[in-house]
């Protein structure tokens, strides 16, 4: 697996699975799977609901001796609620406790809202005492990014926002190397929005390297220097998203990629004042 230097020394796998919106009821199995199939990057959250099973998933692969603990890099988040100071140290302690984990390998602050900055003296503080080896921020459009870092002592290691060929973010990946801020792409596929999966344009990438369109998405992201987090449920789509380190791109595939660029969020953007009620309610939810 090839592997990325974060800003304080850690190695981190470049690719990973993530679980979310993966059913509670599937995740231990589909962990597992991930694990099996060669994945040592392991993405959850707090709001997720899945931190439990998927600490089972990693559980069992280490007691079946597929892997060791200190081979795999976990991660997860806090969500907003638990933003401040006291509430960002509980929800640490109860990811770690929850998961059955002394320590996590990556802890992020998962939305950029509420007291950002309480929470990110929590995560220095935890990652101070050796509970988190790497600690970042996620959602953080570069602006407060910068924002960040100008206002606080330690540096994120990562930030973990949207990219894929629909929303490829190749500005804010200069601001992040220019402030050694590492990106990690979630949605990749775009969860296949904007038929991603039988874009003709990718496809035929793919057909001159006999790979298919999530391949030819991951080494793309794999070839500008960013971590990857690809979710599937299906074993033989795990397999394949994995089986993208032998073979290269050419920089013209790079370039015809980079024109499918639409600059915008396939999803949602953070500062749409809709979308901001829609995680003041979620976080009033998760309060109740
Ligand atoms: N920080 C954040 O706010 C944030 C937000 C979203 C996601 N994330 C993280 O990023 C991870 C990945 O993002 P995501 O899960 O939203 O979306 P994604 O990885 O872009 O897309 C997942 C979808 O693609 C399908 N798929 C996967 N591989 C495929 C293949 N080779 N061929 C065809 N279809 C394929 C999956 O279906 P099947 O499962 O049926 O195979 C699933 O529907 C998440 O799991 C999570 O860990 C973080």
């Amino acid at each position: 697996m090839q592997t990325i230097e974060l800003n304080n020394g850690v190695i981190m796998p470049q690719l990973g699975f993530g679980v979310y919106q993966i059913p509670n009821a599937q995740t231990k199995e589909a962990v597992y799977e991930a694990i099996k199939a060669g994945y040592r990057l392991i993405d959850t959250a707090s709001i997720y609901g899945n931190e439990k099973e998927t600490g089972e998933g990693i559980r069992k692969a280490v007691d079946e001796e597929i892997v060791k603990r200190e081979d795999l890099f976990i991660t997860s988040k806090l969500f907003i609620l638990q933003a401040p100071e006291d509430k960002a140290k509980e929800t640490i302690e109860k990811s770690l406790s929850v998961m059955g984990l002394d320590y996590l390998d990556l802890y992020l602050i998962h939305q950029p809202y509420g007291d950002i900055y309480g929470a990110w003296r929590a995560l220095v503080s935890a990652q101070k005492s050796g509970k988190l080896r790497a600690i970042g921020i996620s959602n953080f459009k570069s602006s407060r990014m910068i924002e960040f870092v100008g206002l606080n002592d330690v540096k994120p290691q990562i930030n973990q926002i949207e990219v894929n060929p629909w929303n490829q973010r190749i500005e804010d990946e200069e601001w992040h190397k220019k402030y050694g801020v590492q990106v990690e792409a979630w949605a990749p596929f775009a969860e296949g929005r904007h038929d991603l999966f039988s874009n003709l344009v990718l496809e035929e990438i793919g057909q001159k390297y006999g790979k298919s369109v999530g391949q030819v998405v991951l080494r793309w992201l794999m070839q500008r220097g960013i971590v990857a987090l690809a979710k599937s449920v299906r074993p033989e789509r795990m397999i394949e998203n994995i089986n993208i380190f032998d073979f290269e791109l050419s920089p013209a595939d790079m370039e015809t990629i980079a024109h499918l660029d639409m600059k915008e969020s396939a999803f949602f953007d953070h500062d749409d004042p809709q979308q901001v009620e829609w995680f003041m309610n979620r976080m009033k939810d998760t309060e109740e």
